[in-house]
Parts: structure tokens; C-alpha cells; sequence
């Protein structure tokens, strides 16, 4: 099963992205994970993708799109993989198409969670992240165990540069200039499906499985 999450910045994606593979046994591969990963280690990767990051603004589509094609021809993704945060513009959407199409293949679900603009700067200030495994949680409604401490490897959690409230508002232009038309586009292939996402996240999931199967 190939999915692909839409959804404005802090929407839940990553979230959701997580739960699905953990189900269905796929990979959830996160182009804003792997660009993190990148500047944690300081890698060249990493020090390009930042000075866009920090703006709350897209990397390049030549950068992302080689790093997202290598993944999924990665072993693990054979049986299918939830991409979050990719595609986020037409031309990556294009690409990824063209590569799946010429194995014979093809995304299977675009799901759009949809939180409206108001919600998402209360949720950025709120998300706490490690950066060593990826996981996320909210001071208010996903709190970890110790404060400051992720639950699953011990690693110290962090308030990503991204969130601040002036970047949270670049990204949702961003979002709402380049990526939204993703909506559209998937539509019209017949594979959208757009869930609730201001639910509780345990219902947003259920909404996912009843579209999953
Ligand atoms: P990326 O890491 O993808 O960030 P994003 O799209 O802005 O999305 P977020 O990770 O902020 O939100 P999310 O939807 O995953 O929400 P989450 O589940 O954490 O990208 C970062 C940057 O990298 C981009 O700005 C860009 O520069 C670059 N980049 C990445 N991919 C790129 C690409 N393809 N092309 C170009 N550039 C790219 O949830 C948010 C918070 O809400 C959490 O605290 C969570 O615990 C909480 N929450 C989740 N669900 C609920 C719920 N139902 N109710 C209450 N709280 C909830
Ligand atoms: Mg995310
Ligand atoms: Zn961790």
C-alpha cells in the first residue's frame, strides 16, 4: 500500500503517519525527518535544507526530490510506504507519478487531514520533538513520561527552530501557495479522501482506517 498524507503545517501528518505504519507494517518516511537527521549531523544535505527551513520555506525541489526517490527504492519500502511531507508541490507530485508509472505503479490514497489555520499555531508551540528518533509529542495533550525526555530512546526533546509563531505563519502561506494545489490534483486521479483532523488523534485514526480498510 503506497500513501501519501496531505495536510497544512502541524496538521497531524507525521502523527498519523506514524500509526498508520505501525498497523499496516510499512515505512514512515518524512522528507522534514530525513532534511532533520541531516542537520543534526551536520551534513552538507543538512546545511542547504536549514537555510530554507528556518524560514519556513521549501527546500528545492532538485534536493528533495533525489532524496525522496532514493528512499522509497530502498529494500523495506518494497511492500508500500506512507510519505509525509512529500509531495509538496505539483512538480514533486509530477516526478513521483513518472517514477511509480514507470514500474507499473502508482500512490494509492492521497489522505488530506484538514485542520484550519486558526488551530494550527496553538499545536506548533505546544509540539515538543526528539530529534534522534523522530517522535512528537504536545506539552498539553501528548505529554512524554519525564518533561523533556522522549519516552521511547531517552533523547532530549527540543522545540523545533520552524516553530516559532512568525515561521509557523510563513509555512502556512507556503502551504497555502504550493502545496494546497495537491488537493486538486489528487482528486482528480479519484484517490483523495480527507479526514477530520481536529478530532482527538485516536479518532482521526479510526476516520483513517474506515478509508484504509
Ligand atoms: P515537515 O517536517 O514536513 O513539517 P510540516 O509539514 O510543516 O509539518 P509538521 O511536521 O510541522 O506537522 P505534522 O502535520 O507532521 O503534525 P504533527 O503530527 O507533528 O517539514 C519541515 C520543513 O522541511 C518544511 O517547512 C520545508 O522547509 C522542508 N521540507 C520537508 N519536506 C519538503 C518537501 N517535500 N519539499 C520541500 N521542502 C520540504 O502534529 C503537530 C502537533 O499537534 C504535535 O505536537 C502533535 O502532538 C499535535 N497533534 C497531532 N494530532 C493532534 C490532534 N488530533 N489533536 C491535538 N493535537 C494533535
Ligand atoms: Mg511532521
Ligand atoms: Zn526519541
Amino acid at each position: 500500500m503506497k500513501i501519501i498524507m496531505l495536510g497544512a503545517p502541524g496538521a497531524g501528518k507525521g502523527t498519523q503517519a506514524k500509526m498508520i505504519a505501525e498497523k499496516y507494517g510499512i515505512p514512515h518516511v518524512s522528507t522534514g525527518d530525513i532534511f532533520r537527521a541531516n542537520i543534526k549531523n551536520g551534513t552538507k544535505l543538512g546545511l542547504e535544507a536549514k537555510k530554507y527551513m528556518d524560514q519556513g520555506l521549501l527546500v528545492p525541489d532538485e534536493l528533495t526530490v533525489k532524496i525522496l526517490l532514493d528512499r522509497v527504492a530502498q529494500p523495506d519500502c518494497e511492500r508500500g510506504y506512507v510519505l509525509d511531507g512529500f509531495p509538496r508541490t505539483i512538480p514533486q507530485a509530477e516526478v513521483l507519478d513518472e517514477a511509480l508509472n514507470k514500474l507499473g505503479d502508482a500512490i494509492d490514497y492521497a489522505i488530506n487531514v484538514e485542520v484550519p489555520d486558526e488551530n494550527i499555531i496553538r499545536r506548533m508551540s505546544g509540539r515538543r520533538a526528539c530529534v534522534s528518533c523522530g517522535a512528537t509529542y504536545h506539552v498539553e495533550h501528548i505529554p512524554p513520561r519525564q518533561e523533556g525526555v522522549c519516552d521511547k530512546c531517552g533523547q532530549d526533546l527540543i522545540l523545533r527552530d520552524d516553530d516559532k509563531p512568525e515561521t509557523v505563519q510563513n509555512r502556512l502561506k507556503v502551504y497555502h501557495d504550493q502545496t494546497k494545489p495537491l488537493i486538486d490534483f489528487y482528486s482528480g486521479k479519484g484517490i483523495l479522501r480527507t479526514v477530520d483532523g481536529t478530532v482527538d488523534m485516536k479518532d482521526v485514526f479510526d476516520a483513517i482506517e474506515a478509508i484504509l480498510g
